[in-house]
């Protein structure tokens, strides 16, 4: 028995392996009118290849839980009933596929309203841009617009804008929530001191800048059912300390570990560990498993179960992964995209059993 291979309990949940797809933007919906933030073809196209392709679970990409948390004006959202019903046929088709439904609600923060990557990704021009919120008044970098420094009252809508956002996920048939932690949007920016400056119960200390976090999270677990999972999706690191020419002040691997500890407790089931993202120009030694190290340090120094995710692409590195205990799952990104039937694939490197829907399954 592989491990890659071996299905995962969690919580009521049994995800058939350890294969999971990272949650990745396409940037496709419609902007304006009733199809904003609304999943369109491309969308159920896209993720019902990969449950076809035998993924264990899917996190739907970062899907915003209000108009001004997008990344690009083109994301997914999920603040309304019709953005849920179209969601609704994707979960059930990867259901029926034998694939958890998953989905990663986030908020962009300072980083919001930047154009699809394919066109170069930076702030988008006045006809669609909307005013940048944040946790003080710091821009993400060079010739990114002055977010306004959101109040106490705003922060509050926003932690109910997630559990609102969790409810509509939870409508349209989604299992496992993750909760958007990482990569310099707006939990993150909450965390790290690079981009926190408040002096109020939400900046200065460790504690302070958690708070919004575990609000999050506390208010999405309220709304989430005992029986389903809860993932939160963290950088582990803004490798400022990792790069010792930077003495900025700086959200740490030691800060994640202290993190988790405190999410475990609020009813967290695994951490989904990432790195990076809170502002620009900080050098990141990427290389295959780049990230690994951090999921092992939060499995075995806080005691919550893993992903690790960044650039695992082969399926002896990805058992290697599990069986050594840096983590319970491997999360695939990029190779996904390249390779939909990477499950498949690696089930006949390793020598375990195809997923393969009976369609194909008797003929190939
Ligand atoms: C991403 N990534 C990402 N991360 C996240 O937390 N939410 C998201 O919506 C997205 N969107 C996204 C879109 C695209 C096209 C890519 C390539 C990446 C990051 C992704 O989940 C993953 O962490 C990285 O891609 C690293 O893993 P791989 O690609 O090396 O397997």
């Amino acid at each position: 028995m592989t491990a890659l291979f071996t299905p995962y309990d969690l919580r009521s949940l049994t995800m058939p392996n350890r294969i999971w797809m990272a949650p990745m933007c396409q940037y496709s919906a419609e902007v304006f009118g009733p199809g904003a933030g609304v999943a369109h073809d491309w969308h159920f196209t896209h993720y019902a290849a990969r449950a076809t392709g035998g993924a264990g679970l899917i996190l739907v990409e970062a899907t915003a839980v209000s108009p001004e948390g997008r990344i690009s004006p083109a994301d997914l959202g999920l603040w309304n009933d019709t953005q849920a019903a179209a969601l609704r046929r994707i979960a059930s088709f990867l259901k029926e596929r034998g694939t958890v439904p998953g989905i990663q609600l986030g908020h962009a923060g300072r980083k919001a309203a930047t154009d699809r990557p394919w066109r170069g990704g930076k702030p988008v021009g006045p006809d669609e841009a909307w005013q940048l919120v944040a946790p003080s008044a710091v821009p993400f970098a060079q010739g990114h617009p002055v977010p306004d420094e959101l109040t106490v009252e705003q922060i509050q809508r926003i932690v109910r804008q997630f559990a609102e956002a969790a409810q509509r996920a939870l409508a349209a048939g989604f299992q496992v929530v993750e909760v958007h932690g990482a990569h310099g949007y707006l939990i993150h920016e909450f965390l790290s001191p690079l981009s926190n400056r408040r002096t109020d119960a939400y900046g200065g200390s460790f504690e302070n800048r958690a708070r919004f976090a575990l609000e999050v999270v506390e208010a999405v677990r309220a709304v989430w059912p005992e029986e389903l999972p809860v993932f939160y999706r963290t950088s582990a690191t803004d490798w400022v300390t990792e790069n010792p020419e930077d003495e900025r002040d700086s959200w740490t691997a030691d800060d994640t570990v202290r993190l988790a500890r405190e999410l475990r407790v609020r009813g967290v089931d695994l951490m989904d560990v990432s790195t990076g993202g809170i502002t620009s120009g900080i050098r990141i030694p990427t290389g295959p498993g780049y990230q690994v190290p951090f999921a092992r340090r939060v499995r075995e120094e806080a005691g919550l179960p893993t992903g690790a995710v960044g650039l695992v692409t082969e399926p002896q590195q990805a058992e290697k992964i599990l069986a050594s205990g840096d983590a319970d799952a491997v999360l695939l990104g990029r190779e996904l995209l390249r390779d939909p039937y990477w499950p498949h694939h690696a089930a006949a490197a390793l020598g375990a059993a195809k997923r393969l829907p009976d369609q194909y399954g008797w003929a190939v």
